[in-house]
């Protein structure tokens, strides 16, 4: 309930300007973002690296506005996976949102989108590593889907990420559960009518289990993408039925959130990869991460007081 209503609040230009000016807002940002440059980006990469996790890095943006911001954006991908590779972390994958490449622009954006996006992926194959794209609200589900298959015609180690709260998303996981396909499971963090998402936890997260079930019993390659020990701990038990050794899955955690977790993970031997976001335009990425979690949204208002 709260969460919906900071979701729905952090579409107001006037919220956005009180938490982006408000200078204290950066101490409780830098939990969750590397920084806001490129070089913040290499530095906290490495230093995951250097502790045993993969990592796939986001440049903060979604939404863009004009054609050449989106072109603006891809070219950031770019150089950031050519500084990747420089920097000897060609293991480092990135990842997308296709609206920060041009997908909700009013002409054209499917097109720009895709050209941005392979942009990308040709880098990424240069630098010898993956992209995953993200999933963004269910308006744009089917194009994003779209752009993947395209991509994945050039590119097939393009992965996805699907939302469990959706009720569409068994029928997209099975549709994805081949060879070389390669999904990131979530529980989805955008506010969505109940006329397409599960209404309550409960729903989402047996949703999330019967995905993760199609994802271990296919021949794609999952990527179970949460902080939920309950979650954790099924898809332990999936991975081992289905005979999937350590390096036939991945979990994934989001930077700065559950650090025990992700380093007890990686010390069993399981392959573990941190969602590092860098760049200026933090403000939507934040307010999800308040939205998921009560508690954020205490610890950012304590921080204001102080
Ligand atoms: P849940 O929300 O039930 O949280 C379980 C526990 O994790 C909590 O009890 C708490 O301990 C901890 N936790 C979770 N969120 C926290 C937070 N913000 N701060 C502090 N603790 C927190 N979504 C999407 O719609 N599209 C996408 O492309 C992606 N991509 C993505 C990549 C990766 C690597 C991850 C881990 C997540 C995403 N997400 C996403 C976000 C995802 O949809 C979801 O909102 C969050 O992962 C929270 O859901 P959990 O599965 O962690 O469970």
């Amino acid at each position: 309930m709260l969460g919906s209503l900071i979701l729905s609040a952090s579409r107001s230009p006037r919220l956005r300007d009180a938490v982006t000016t408000v200078p204290l807002t950066r101490r409780v940002v830098d939990r969750f973002v590397a920084g806001e440059g490129l070089p913040d980006a290499i530095a906290v990469a490495a230093d995951l690296t250097a502790r045993g996790l993969l990592v796939t890095v986001d440049h903060l943006g979604e939404d863009t506005r004009d054609a050449a911001s989106a072109a603006a954006v891809a070219a950031a991908y770019t150089g950031l996976l050519d500084r990747l590779a420089g920097e000897g972390l060609a293991g480092v994958e990135v990842s997308i949102k296709l609206s920060a490449v041009g997908q909700a622009l009013p002409r054209d954006g499917g097109r720009i989108a895709l050209e941005n996006a392979r942009a990308v992926c040709a880098a990424a194959a240069r630098a010898g590593t993956t992209v995953t794209v993200d999933m963004e609200d269910h308006t744009t589900v089917d194009a994003t889907l779209e752009t993947l298959r395209d991509l994945r015609a050039d590119h097939p180690w393009v992965g996805v990420a699907l939302q469990s709260m959706l009720r569409r998303t068994e029928g997209d996981c099975r549709d994805l559960a081949g060879p070389g396909s390669r999904v990131r499971l979530v529980k989805g963090a955008y506010a969505e009518p109940v006329s397409v998402a599960f209404g309550t936890a409960g729903e989402v997260d047996r949703a999330y289990v019967r995905c993760l079930r199609i994802l271990m019993s296919g021949q794609g390659y999952p990527m179970v993408a949460s902080h939920d020990p309950r979650m954790i701990e099924i898809a332990g038990a999936l991975a081992a039925e289905h005979h999937r050794g350590p390096d036939d899955l991945e979990y994934q955690m989001l930077y700065g959130i559950r650090t025990d977790e992700q380093s007890r993970l990686a010390s069993g031997g399981s392959r573990v990869r941190i969602y590092l976001p860098y760049g200026t335009d933090w403000y939507g990425y934040f307010m999800r991460r308040l939205a998921e979690r009560p508690a954020n949204v205490a610890f950012f208002l304590r921080a204001l007081a102080g």
